[in-house]
């Protein structure tokens, strides 16, 4: 059904498994003797964030933010909305952001700074997808997955217009599809 909409798969399940066991093992290192919260923006981060905190083997908290920044496109509005705020505090705590896809690092920066604000130790951003071509200010994520091109991308929680999140591997969206 989805797949008929989809291009070429870019990154396959198999290969989105061994990126969260990579990333998972490197911040169990990195955060030895620390007790971090891994925090997902939602709704992109759900499939990424699932599956890397299965390692994770670290007294982490998992806390969720809503943010919103396309609406219905596909590029980056650069507005950054909270659709759904976090709900205990980030002061003192060393916070790890769980993102589908750093695209103009727009969303990253707006919520970095305001986790700063409140207090946060330090702030990192673990991302399934960088497309680092999209940027419209410089930033490198700790944690990368996989860097990708200037393409738009769907599934794994990536969505065009709320659909295509529960495709179990990231593609590219076919152009027929948006261009109508
Ligand atoms: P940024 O603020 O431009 O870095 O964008 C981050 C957000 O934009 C991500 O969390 C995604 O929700 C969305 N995004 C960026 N690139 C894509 C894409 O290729 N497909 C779907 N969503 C994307
Ligand atoms: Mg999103």
């Amino acid at each position: 059904m989805l797949e008929k909409d989809i291009e070429k798969v870019l990154v396959s399940e198999d290969e989105i498994k061994e990126i969260a066991k990579r990333l998972g093992k490197q911040i169990t290192q990195d955060y030895q003797g620390k007790k971090p919260i891994i925090l997902g923006l939602l709704k992109g981060c759900i499939p990424f964030m699932s599956e890397l905190i299965k390692h994770i083997d670290l007294y982490c908290e998992i806390q969720l933010m809503g943010v919103a920044s396309y609406h219905g496109g596909v590029s980056s509005s650069g507005d950054v909305k909270i659709t759904k705020d976090l709900d205990s505090s980030v002061a003192g705590r060393d916070v790890i952001i769980a993102e589908d896809i750093v695209d103009t690092a727009k969303t990253i920066e707006v919520i970095s700074k305001l986790l700063i604000h409140r207090g946060a130790k330090s702030v990192e951003v673990a991302t399934l997808l960088d497309k680092p071509e999209g940027r419209v200010t410089p930033f490198e994520p700790k944690y990368i997955g996989v860097k990708i091109p200037k393409e738009f991308v769907v599934g794994f929680g990536l969505d065009y217009d709320e659909y295509y999140r529960n495709l179990p591997y990231v593609g590219v969206l076919k152009q027929s599809v948006y261009k109508k």
